[in-house]
């Protein structure tokens, strides 16, 4: 039996930098060294400057690309850097197809950034396919996915437009961050790229900043290597080992997290304050039935909007047990305002367009006991006002 044979949650631990082959070390060694001596003139060792390889981030490299099946990982030093980096492989002329339910900052990088490098976008509703269609034009070289996505949680067929996207010679890229490769494997349906924020899920104990990207060939691979040597915006050592302890208990937390979800997002949507769930695991979700084709769960974050921005504020500061903060994907629950956070990047017109409201709340749900986190939110409702909520 080699890794391969094994399931993902033995993959977490049983990978390729399971012993340290130098010393027996059962945790990866940090390398601190950021040059290497060469004995030869001619002929360089392995490891030559640290922005170009290190052991400690290669190892992290490996371990991404073992566990979403590509042929090469690269970590940087944020999700916008992998997702920035990753960008660059497109040029002045060049056109993008992109989800227009996207992270705030992913947003502002391809409509402030991407324009004025000459790279043109057009905002689509992913979920549907004609529209994803009429949007190719001559020039469009990627199509750029995130599913499900931040914050109203819609699903897209990865394959569906992976598909189209080879018919039109363009890469494929998913943001893969709120799922992870224990839950979606995009590469093996169809996708190019696959993009993470390891802040979230992977690193998963809201205490390191962290990005990463897979590539499945290595043509491409070769590409987004030079890339991020060039740009220079990788993940330090620290951070790396970070991320490589986090991942092995990915499975046990997300799995534990995703059943607590499910159990509060049928408690929100039978509440009579909550005016919509957003939650791939709900059966009235729009595509609940993609999801269970495409993924092996709905995650463990969901969206939720009140009556009003009245209601929420009085929710929010009666909720005791979720941070109310930026980020996702802790052991800790955290409660997001997108309109102020995640999507305060995005103008008040494009959110209202999107359905980002004033009183969407997303939660990430963490590894506290959900029926305390029910509790508390029970007592949180009551202060929002009892309102006439039709659903
Ligand atoms: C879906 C998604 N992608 C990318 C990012 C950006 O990652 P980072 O904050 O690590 O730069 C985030 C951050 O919230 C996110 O939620």
């Amino acid at each position: 039996m080699t890794n391969e044979d094994y399931s993902f949650q033995t993959r977490l631990l049983h990978n390729s930098h399971k012993i340290d082959p130098a010393t027996g070390a059962v945790s990866v060694p940090i390398q601190h060294a950021s040059t290497y001596h060469q004995a030869d003139i001619d002929q360089f060792g392995k490891y030559d400057y640290s922005r170009s390889l290190n052991p400690t981030r290669e190892a992290l490299e490996d371990v991404i690309a073992e566990l979403e099946g590509g042929a090469k990982g690269f970590a940087f030093a944020s999700g916008m850097a992998a997702i920035s980096t990753a960008f660059l492989l497109l040029s002045a002329g060049d056109h993008v197809v992109i989800t227009e339910d996207v992270y705030g900052g992913t947003f502002r990088m391809v409509t402030e950034v991407l324009t004025r490098l000459g790279i043109e976008h057009t905002f689509v509703d992913m979920t549907n396919l004609e529209e994803v269609r009429q949007a190719v034009r001559p020039n469009t070289k990627a199509f750029y996915v995130e599913t499900p996505s931040n914050p109203l949680l819609k699903v897209t067929d990865i394959r569906a437009v992976s598909e189209l996207a080879k018919a039109t010679g363009a890469l494929t890229f998913v943001d893969n961050t709120f799922l992870t490769p224990a839950l979606q494997r995009p590469l093996e349906l169809g996708a190019d790229i696959v993009l993470h924020s390891a802040t979230k899920f992977l690193a998963g104990h809201s205490d390191v900043v962290a990005g990463l990207a897979v590539v499945k060939d290595e043509a491409l691979a070769a590409r987004l290597g030079f890339l991020q040597n060039s740009f220079g915006a990788i993940l330090g050592v620290q951070d790396a080992w970070l991320v490589l302890r986090g991942l092995k208990t990915l499975h046990v937390r997300l799995l534990q997290s995703q059943q607590s979800a499910v159990k509060i997002a049928h408690f929100l949507d039978a509440h009579p304050l909550v005016r919509n769930v957003y939650y791939p695991g709900l059966g009235h979700h729009p595509q609940h039935a993609l999801q269970k084709l495409e993924a092996q769960g709905p995650g463990a974050v969901l969206s939720f909007e009140l009556e009003d921005e009245e209601a929420l504020r009085a929710f929010v500061s009666h909720v005791k047990i979720p941070v109310f903060a930026v980020s996702l994907g802790a052991v800790e629950s955290i409660l997001s305002y997108p309109a102020k956070m995640s999507h305060a990047a995005m103008p008040p017109e494009d959110r209202r367009k999107r359905g980002i409201s004033d009183s969407l709340l997303r939660l990430s749900v963490g590894l506290e006991n959900p029926d305390d986190l029910i509790a508390d939110f029970e007592q949180a409702f009551s202060y929002t006002k009892a309102g006439t909520t039709v659903k």
